[in-house]
């Protein structure tokens, strides 16, 4: 298994993963074009050549970056590869130089093990001017806010 940045070639298996979420109403839907321009800000997890799951960094404001897209494919799950795409997210945002990293989720606990705390949303005026004014679910938000200073 290796975790390492997203390139090109990736955004057809990612475009994939993501649009089975979003069906299921766990993550925003990426289209293809967004994807590629967006590639950079990506992670993937590969076993055998086969992308099994990714995560993505967006920045927020000067310090403040959201973890989005964060998904592995269901046979995969419980083997501690999406720690270790939190764990690659991190670094990023470390080398970033960015303090805080945050998400919006239903995988608490998830999070909590990785370090993170479950805060308010309020605390992120940042995420209301972004993402949220496209959700279906914007006025009914039942994600819960989690953050790890880092
Ligand atoms: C959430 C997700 C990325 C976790 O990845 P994973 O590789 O299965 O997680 P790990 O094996 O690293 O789990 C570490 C710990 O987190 C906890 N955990 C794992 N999945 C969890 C979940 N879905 N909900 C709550 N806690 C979870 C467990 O306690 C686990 O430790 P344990 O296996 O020793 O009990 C994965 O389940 C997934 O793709 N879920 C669907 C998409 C999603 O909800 N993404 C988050 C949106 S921000």
């Amino acid at each position: 298994m290796v975790c390492r940045k997203a390139i090109l070639e990736d955004v057809e298996p990612l475009a994939q993963m993501i649009e089975e979420y979003a069906e299921r109403g766990i993550m925003l839907p990426r289209s293809r074009k967004v994807l590629e321009r967006q590639i950079d800000q990506f992670v993937v997890a590969e076993i055998d050549g086969r992308v099994v799951g990714c995560g993505s960094l967006c920045r927020l404001g000067t310090d403040l970056v959201e973890i989005r897209s964060l998904g592995l494919r269901d046979e995969c799950k419980r083997m501690g590869i999406g720690s270790m795409i939190v764990e690659e997210l991190i670094k990023e945002a470390q080398h970033q130089q960015i303090p805080k990293i945050m998400a919006l989720t239903y995988a608490v606990n998830f999070f909590v093990k990785n370090g993170f705390s479950v805060v308010d949303k309020e605390v992120f005026p940042e995420k209301v001017w972004t993402d949220c004014v496209n959700c279906s679910k914007q006025n009914a938000c039942d994600e819960i806010a989690v953050l790890k200073m880092i």
